[in-house]
């Protein structure tokens, strides 16, 4: 039997479900009621609320520039659309680092002002004190190691991370950490498919790649790339299942040249 399929709503028990069922979890970047909705019809297992909007919907190079107030906002948009799906809610840059209580009053905001489903953050035993407490208040946690981009200036590229085996050693002592303390589920952004693999062989909670190859239990894109909405962007991980911004270019192209020839409104688009 399908856990995938038999599940009404999503939880963190049901990615684990499917973990144990051998099926393959999918997850989407959602920033926005529009988008989310139709996400969520298609059955998607898990709307992550990335800070990646910070990129995506506000235009920043990094992720840091976004705050706890705009992550909320575009959560409590996610949230309104969704029937189905996990929501998952990033933690953004400066909101969880300084301290763990500081840590634990982010999440509260995420779960009472958006009404976030959990929440995720960036790293291993240096947020295992936050992960602790944020836990103790009963708000579901996702980790993510590899590649976070919310230390970019500390890494200063974004090439593939722990290829070297100290690193990978150390990340995989991190994964377990984050499993210890009781995260539901980790990401796993830009490493080697191997390591990919040797983690979520190691760990009984979900991995979820993201440029983590084909042997984790399961994936998540952007949905801006992988609808291919910026054409600016394209790493090796990236499939992209359309062309939006040629498609969307040629009907704005259209509707500005209707305008302008006053072919838009016809007679039938008036009253
Ligand atoms: O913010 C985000 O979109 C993410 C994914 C890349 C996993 O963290």
């Amino acid at each position: 039997m399908s856990v995938h399929k038999e599940a009404k709503k999503v939880t963190t028990h049901v990615l684990l479900e499917m973990k144990q069922n051998n099926e393959k979890i999918s997850m989407l970047t959602g920033y926005d009621y529009s988008m989310a909705r139709i996400i969520d019809a298609a059955g998607v297992d898990v709307i992550l609320v990335g800070d990646s909007a910070s990129n995506v919907m506000a235009g920043h190079e990094t992720t840091l520039p976004i705050t706890l107030d705009q992550m909320i906002y575009h959560a409590a948009s996610v949230i309104r659309a969704i029937d189905r799906a996990l929501v998952v809610v990033d933690l953004p840059f400066g909101s969880y680092q300084g301290n763990s209580k500081e840590a634990l009053t982010s999440a509260i905001r995420i779960m009472k002002e958006a009404g976030g489903h959990a929440v995720k953050l960036e790293g291993g035993r240096e947020v295992i004190e936050s992960v602790d407490r944020i836990l103790s208040a009963g708000i579901p946690v996702m980790g993510h190691l590899g590649l976070t981009p919310q230390s970019i200036y500390k890494f200063g590229t974004y090439t593939v991370r722990a290829k070297e085996e100290e690193e990978a050693q150390r990340l995989i002592e991190d994964a377990i950490m984050l499993q210890d303390a009781g995260c539901f589920a980790l990401v796993l952004e830009k490493v080697p498919a191997t390591l990919g693999k040797k983690v979520a062989e190691e760990l009984t909670i979900p991995v979820i790649g993201i440029g983590a190859g084909n042997g984790v239990d399961g994936q998540v894109l952007v949905v801006h790339d992988m609808l291919g909405i910026n054409n600016e962007f394209n790493p090796r991980f990236l499939r992209k299942y359309h062309n939006l911004h040629d498609e969307m270019l040629d009907a704005f192209q259209n509707y500005i040249k209707d305008v302008r020839t006053g072919d838009f409104p016809n007679e039938n688009e008036q009253y």
